[in-house]
């Protein structure tokens, strides 16, 4: 199993990129498998997530090449295309590959079953099966858990489904299940969520409509290929954006990450902290819109996070924990409840890390209430078990910006699966860290 041991430093600074955006990339991978022609991508995400994805889809009989660094040309295959794979189809650890998949699985001729790793299939998967049943589709899931297995050959029927958890997984796998069906889908969110796969369908031709909380899909004849270009995650820049915040450095500048406004309510959580933020140089990667983030060291204070902001920033909260640790007063996040079903539950996870490093916490049923420890009064360093979630592993890692000791974090392999490159670019950034075996 291996670890991170990451020595005290005070100052994080430079200019940096991040990986591909995780949910763009599998989107492309599926749109582009199922549109008629070539889809190019760039600044593809070449994560462990991701590649599950590219092997599924490989599996189901589309080629798909690699012409250089992070680009990948999809030979779509047209809707009808897809065939059976001679296997499950192994997900990995991506909750929302499998989650997705099976929405597209759904509407095919053929029977499908995903699998995945220990995390994975410890995850709960009703909340897709059970609007595709509606819509005609046959899955079993085992108590509610992967195994996934999808009949083929259902006659899929458009819904109006109201979601009961703001999920954009959810949401995407009816959308995608909509592709097949007959008549109107139509998806209402209780919370606006990531629209990445709204606005990837427009791309490649489909009717979408969104208004009033309400996404409307008319079942396409064809999907059109497209070229698509991959945002910077933004969730990946989340660990900078709390290091530049925390570090005694000069700043830290990320550039080219993506700024949809329904993944970057950590930015206003940030912000209302008191963090010194600068978005700059806007512009755009086909339907996502870019820009470069400009963080500076600040005081930050304690606050309640605004429960509207939490689902705009649902991935970020294992960051924003170190963040809220190390700011003056208390933090409080509630509504917050989906972290548990996350690649680990982060809200147990996260607290038994602070507590760790002498930070005190008190676990919620739907967030966390964490004390600050304003500059002055450092982390004490110790042993962390990320519990084989990525975002732990890297959020900990920051935490050495406001360390006395060293930190020692465990099960880090799965850093690969969002986030390659991580330990070369958080030390680029300043940071001293090591992988040991
Ligand atoms: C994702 C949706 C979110 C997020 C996940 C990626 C997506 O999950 O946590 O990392 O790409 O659609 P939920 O739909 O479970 O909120």
């Amino acid at each position: 199993m291996s670890h991170y041991i990451v020595q005290p430093v005070q100052g994080a600074a430079g200019s940096i990129r991040v990986p591909g955006d995780k949910s763009v990339s599998h989107r492309a991978l599926m749109l582009g498998g199922i549109a008629d022609g070539v889809t190019e991508v760039r600044g593809f995400l070449e994560s462990e997530d991701c590649l599950a994805t590219m092997k599924a889809m490989s599996a189901l009989g589309v080629v798909i090449e690699r012409p250089g660094v992070q680009e990948v040309r999809v030979r779509g295959v047209g809707m009808k295309g897809l065939r059976a794979a001679t296997h499950a189809l192994d997900m990995g650890n991506s909750g929302t590959a499998m989650r997705l998949m099976t929405g597209l699985l759904s509407g095919q001729a053929f029977d499908s079953e995903l699998i995945g790793d220990s995390s994975l299939m410890q995850r709960p998967m009703e909340r897709a099966a059970t609007p595709l049943r509606q819509m005609g589709a046959r899955i079993a899931t085992l108590n509610g858990r992967p195994p996934v297995k999808i009949s083929g050959g259902s006659n899929l029927n458009g819904i109006r489904y109201e979601l009961p958890v703001a999920s954009a997984q959810v949401k995407s796998a009816v959308l995608l299940a909509g592709l097949y069906a007959k008549g109107t889908t139509t998806v209402i969110e209780p919370a606006v969520t990531r629209d990445h796969t709204e606005r990837m369908l427009l791309g490649f031709g489909c009717a979408i409509d969104v208004a009033n909380g309400e996404i409307r899909l008319e079942p396409p004849a064809r999907l059109n290929a497209c070229s698509l270009e991959v945002p910077g995650d933004f969730s990946s820049s989340a660990f900078f954006l709390v290091a530049g915040s925390i570090s005694r450095g000069s700043g830290l500048t990320i550039k080219g990450v993506g700024i949809n406004p329904t993944r970057t309510g950590m930015l206003d959580i940030l912000a209302l902290m008191g963090a010194d933020l600068r978005v700059v140089n806007h512009r755009t990667a086909g339907a996502e819109p870019v820009a470069d983030i400009e963080v500076r060291p600040a005081k930050l204070k304690g606050i309640h996070v605004p429960e509207h902001l939490v689902p705009l920033a649902i991935d970020e909260f294992p960051a924003l924990f170190v963040a809220a640790a190390c700011a003056d007063g208390e933090t409080v996040v509630t509504g917050a409840e989906e972290l548990r079903v996350k690649e680990s539950d982060r809200i147990a996870v996260m607290a038994e890390g602070l507590r760790a490093m002498g930070v005190d916490c008190e676990v919620l049923p739907d967030g966390m209430r964490i004390q600050g420890r304003p500059e002055g009064h450092a982390f004490s360093g110790g042993k962390i078990d990320s519990h084989g979630d990525h975002r732990i592993a890297m959020s900990f890692t920051v935490a050495s910006l406001r360390s006395a000791g060293p930190i020692e974090i465990a099960d880090v392999a799965n850093v690969a699966t969002s986030f390659p490159g991580f330990l070369q670019t958080a030390r680029s950034a300043g940071l001293d860290l090591v992988e040991r075996p």
